[in-house]
């Protein structure tokens, strides 16, 4: 299952980070901006307990977040997504998953895991600007899995149709969350239009 964040809120600022002009600092902010917006819908069922508070005129019946959230940024682009999540979610717990691509085979590689107790009972939220192949999101999604994870979602900013029946067909209980679906992938395996190398964008590594 995938849903495609198509608000217009969301589409603008996607239009700006797509920009080869936009430079990291802005780069960085619009990932911290639209993921706050992926994550508010991502996160529309959790489980919530309600609560009376009282307020200055009488008690009203609300509601509260009820379920442990952990939040897995891919290393290393996954960080610039993580102070937006964070923003939304401050008692979220933060568990690292370090993947990259091998540069021939386009597959990832596994270099570092470190990941909250929390997996097994929580709400899960994988963030990574980028699933191109889909290769990197089903290896962080195996991993957690295989901690106990019973409830993951994937919240990426853009993706292409290879990458997401890949994801679906191996997981197709986690649903992706994104505000972009482009066209293909091209033959060094990136996003088309897509935003280029989004760990580079983000943190100046480009030039
Ligand atoms: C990028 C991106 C994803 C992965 C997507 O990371 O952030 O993790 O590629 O590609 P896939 O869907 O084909 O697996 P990259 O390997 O460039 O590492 P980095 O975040 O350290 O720059
Ligand atoms: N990784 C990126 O950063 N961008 C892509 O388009 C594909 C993989």
């Amino acid at each position: 299952m995938h849903e495609l964040i198509d608000h217009p809120c969301v589409q603008h600022k996607l239009a700006i980070i797509r920009d080869v002009e936009t430079k990291h600092k802005r780069f960085r902010e619009l990932a911290t901006e639209i993921t706050q917006f992926l994550c508010y819908e991502a996160l529309k069922n959790i489980k919530v307990r309600e609560v009376t508070v009282q307020t200055p005129l009488a008690e009203a019946l609300c509601k509260k977040i009820d379920t442990d959230l952990v939040v897995v940024p891919i290393l290393r682009a996954g960080v610039g997504m993580l102070e937006g999540i964070l923003e939304l979610v401050p008692t979220a717990r933060v568990g690292f998953v370090g993947l990259y691509r091998d540069e021939e085979t386009k597959l990832p590689v596994s270099y570092y895991d470190r990941l909250p107790l929390q997996t097994k009972n929580g709400t899960c939220i994988i963030i990574d600007p980028m699933l191109a192949t889909g290769g990197s999101t089903n290896a962080a999604i195996d991993l957690l899995k295989k901690s106990g994870a019973t409830d993951i979602v994937v919240i990426c900013i853009v993706t292409c149709p290879e990458g997401l029946a890949l994801v679906e067909k191996v997981h197709p209980d986690v649903p992706v969350y994104t505000a972009a679906i482009d066209d293909h992938l091209d033959d060094n395996k990136y996003i088309v239009p897509g935003l280029g190398d989004a760990g580079d964008r983000l943190f100046g590594t480009s030039h």
